[in-house]
């Protein structure tokens, strides 16, 4: 493993820091001052100290969020809150050890007002197993919208459908009709504001938009607006299957 790479995934520090710790003298590894911050080490065996601290290796860290409207899924927004903000917030209270915020990747965003699920994660494989176009993951939304929702637009969802400014219809959808403005609709794509395209190339418009599910992770219905936790071994599990 390079040392950079480590000491950037398991501090605060960024890799161009690291650089700048190695040619300070800051960083030793069994004992010996490194000399360049891409060299490898064995991170079974080897040990990593950095300012006279050992460099531990975190793990990888899995949560889901219950974000509410209002908030951007961003790392940083000069103009709106953060999903970051949320956890940042709440942090100090929750957990012994700080998030990795730094670190965090957002999986599959969702648009300022739509609320919901929320997975957010260090590791850039199992972000990838649920976002990559190709995995064809399911996400589950409930839906309110301003006309009455005919039952033929299941059909319709179903072919797929045609978005302004796309080459290609949309991915099969499922639509379940819960009322006369209320539906599920689950989607494999991640196209822009998708959800709200496809009712509005429908002569419909959404009202509400509310995601629920990603793939086989449901959002914890304890969990209150705003509010987050670690996911469970299982579920970190189950999006690998
Ligand atoms: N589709 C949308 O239109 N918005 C979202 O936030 C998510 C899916």
């Amino acid at each position: 493993m390079r040392l950079d790479k480590y000491i950037a995934a398991n501090t605060p520090r960024s890799r161009a820091e690291v650089s700048k710790l190695v040619r300070q003298g800051a960083i030793t590894v069994n004992g010996a001052r490194a000399i360049k911050a891409s060299q490898h080490f064995d991170e079974r065996g080897d040990t990593v100290m950095l300012l006279g601290e050992t460099v531990k290796a975190l793990g990888e860290t899995y949560l889901m969020l219950h974000k509410p409207a209002g908030y951007i899924c961003a790392n940083s927004d000069a103009e709106h809150p953060t999903v970051i903000d949320l956890l940042i917030a709440r942090d100090s209270k929750k957990f012994a050890h700080p998030l990795p915020i730094e670190h965090l990747q957002i999986v599959g965003r969702l648009d300022i007002d739509t609320t919901g699920l929320v997975l957010m994660t260090t590791n850039g494989d199992w972000n990838h197993t649920i976002t990559a176009p190709n995995k064809k993951c399911l996400k589950g939304y409930s839906v309110e919208t301003a006309e009455p929702i005919d039952e033929s637009l299941a059909v319709k969802f179903l072919e797929g459908i045609q978005l302004n400014n796309e080459k290609h219809l949309t991915k099969p959808a499922i639509l379940r009709v819960l009322g006369n403005t209320r539906c599920e609709l689950d989607i494999s794509e991640g196209k822009y504001h998708q959800v709200k395209r496809m009712f509005a190339a429908c002569n419909n418009r959404v009202t509400s938009l509310h995601r629920y599910r990603i793939g086989p992770i449901t959002l914890d219905t304890h969990l209150e607006e705003g509010d987050f936790r670690l996911l469970t071994p299982s579920e970190i599990a189950l999006n690998a299957s």
